[in-house]
């Protein structure tokens, strides 16, 4: 099983997604950090160096190199769902989750987040949200095509798994963590 955490900037795809794959036993990919590998730079030296169009194409490639991998829980990228047949390929070949959460809590955790993103650098609060609102309107058809959505604020790994489990009907083994 491949299982995608998907969602905007903020939304805890990598927060939740380590104890999740934990407690599965699976492995934990930040998609955003392969890319970096390949790259062999930052996020923000790709879209600097190369453009968000590159790196759209980079993620793309990531994105269809899982299939070759099982037992996986993946943070994407903010933007990966919404680019390319990118949501259709995770739906494919796995499960994906949609952590939906609201434009000012998201607001409020980016502004405070230590990961530099490209995409919000150097905006006020009040151009965040404005930024992040009209973001999220544009990109939640391609959210919402997630196998599943989960309202995500102060969702627990626990409640994760019971959607798994309830969606897939597996017993999942898990790791007693
Ligand atoms: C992006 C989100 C980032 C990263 C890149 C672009 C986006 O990932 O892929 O900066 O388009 O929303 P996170 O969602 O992990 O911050």
């Amino acid at each position: 099983m491949r299982i995608f955490l998907i969602g905007f900037m903020g939304s805890g795809k990598s927060t939740l997604g380590r104890p999740l794959a934990a407690k599965l036993g699976y492995k934990f990919i930040d998609q955003d950090a392969l890319i970096e590998e390949r790259f062999k730079m930052s996020i923000n030296e790709v879209f600097a160096t190369y453009g968000e169009a590159q790196f759209r194409e980079a993620e793309h490639e990531v994105l269809k190199s899982f299939e070759a991998s099982d037992n996986l829980v993946i943070a994407t990228g903010g933007g990966a769902p919404c680019f390319f047949d990118n949501i259709l390929v995770m739906n494919n070949i796995g499960f994906s989750i949609y952590l939906k959460i609201e434009p000012k809590t998201l607001v409020n955790r980016l502004k405070t987040s230590f990961t530099s993103r490209p995409l919000i650098a150097g905006k006020s609060e009040k151009e965040l949200l404005e930024y992040v609102t009209e973001k999220l309107t544009e990109r939640e058809p391609f959210y919402n095509k997630a196998t599943v959505s989960i309202k995500a604020l102060d969702i627990k790994v626990s409640d994760i798994m019971q959607v798994l489990n309830h969606c897939l009907n597996l017993q999942l083994k898990t790791n007693n963590i």
